[in-house]
């Protein structure tokens, strides 16, 4: 099968398109012919960085595709079956024509969902799920301030704060204001005019998705009994708010790490919200397969528009 592997040499490491062995499914897995993958940060940061290579030496999370082959164990899905799910969890290889993988890590498909749209979906929606509902205890009427309101999973936080019936400013640049904006919030600021760290206002809930902001500016605009959630953002951000944040949380404002986990319940409940147009994905740009490196080298610049989709 063709895949795109992770190569290092003397002059240093790159992604080649290369033919490689087809997976057999063990008892307990399923094998899917993938139809499209997506780009996330846990793909372009450890390329980047040379660390967490997966073994298989192919990246790639998020999957859609359709079941192929069950191993004997296998009792949820059959071959036909169409999926989606978030790989990282037993060692990614989405950048590829097949994978296997455990079946306790997929879901159905909803018909209604397109290949591409749900390859968009498992890591950065549950992403935002997570920090909006189990670290910031998300809840109707709160003011909620998102900060990287643009990318992958900023564009799925932005829905879902609005969803659970929040009141949402959002930032993000100039150039992906209009895509902002009609995914529903209150307000939509942009960070090269406005710094909204030296503003007046104050919000009950503050999501560092992207970008940098000292913690004691993020302090100050966050409300008394508020919660801040580090989602991710430059390298500084995440490492000084890991550091800090249990010192900065003494008192009623409570400062908060996410580190999201692939569930497949919460995967069920975002692909649930896009089959019935609650929220949808954006997708900036769609590579084929072979064209993997140059989609990472553009998502790695950390200005994508939402997803980012290779299609197999
Ligand atoms: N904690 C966890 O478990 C977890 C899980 C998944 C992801 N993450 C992290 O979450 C972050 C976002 O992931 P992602 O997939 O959404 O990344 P992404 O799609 O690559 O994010 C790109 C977006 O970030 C925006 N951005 C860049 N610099 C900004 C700034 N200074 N201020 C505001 N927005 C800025 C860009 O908007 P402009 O072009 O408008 O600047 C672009 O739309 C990453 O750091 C990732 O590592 C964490």
């Amino acid at each position: 099968m063709k895949a795109i592997l992770y190569e290092k040499s003397r002059s240093g490491a790159a992604l080649f398109l290369r033919d490689v062995e087809k997976p057999i499914p063990r008892n307990h897995e399923v094998l899917v012919r993938i139809h499209a993958a997506s780009l996330n940060a846990l793909d372009y940061r450890p390329m980047n960085m040379g660390v967490g290579i997966p073994k298989s030496r192919i990246f790639g999370a998020d999957i859609v595709g359709l079941v192929e082959e069950v191993g004997l164990d296998v009792s949820t899905f059959k071959p036909g079956d169409a999926v989606l799910g978030d790989i990282s969890g037993c060692g990614c290889g989405g950048f590829a024509e097949y994978v296997s993988v455990p079946e306790d890590v997929l879901v159905l498909k909803p018909a209604e969902v397109s290949d591409e749209v749900a390859a968009a979906v498992p890591v950065a929606a549950v992403t935002a799920l997570q920090a909006l509902r189990d670290k910031g205890d998300i809840q109707p009427g709160l003011r909620v301030l998102i900060v990287g309101a643009g990318g992958g999973v900023g564009t799925f936080a932005v829905q879902l704060a609005t969803y659970f019936g929040a009141e949402v400013t959002a930032v993000c640049s100039a150039q992906n204001a209009e895509v902002v904006r009609s995914l529903g919030p209150n307000e939509v600021i942009d960070y090269a005019l406005e710094d909204i760290t030296a503003s007046d206002r104050s919000f009950d809930r503050i999501f560092a998705i992207n970008g940098y902001h000292h913690l004691s500016a993020y302090k100050r605009i966050l409300a008394p009994h508020g919660i801040y959630v580090m989602v991710g953002g430059s390298l500084p951000q995440i490492f000084k708010s890991l550091l800090l944040g249990p010192f900065l949380s003494i008192g009623s404002r409570k400062f908060r790490a996410l580190a999201a986990k692939p569930k497949v319940k919460d995967l069920e409940f975002v692909i649930g919200l896009v089959a019935s147009t609650k929220i949808r994905a954006v997708i900036d740009r769609q590579y084929p397969l072979e064209q993997t490196p140059e989609a990472m080298r553009y998502v790695s610049d950390a200005h994508a528009r939402g997803k980012v989709i290779i299609t197999i």
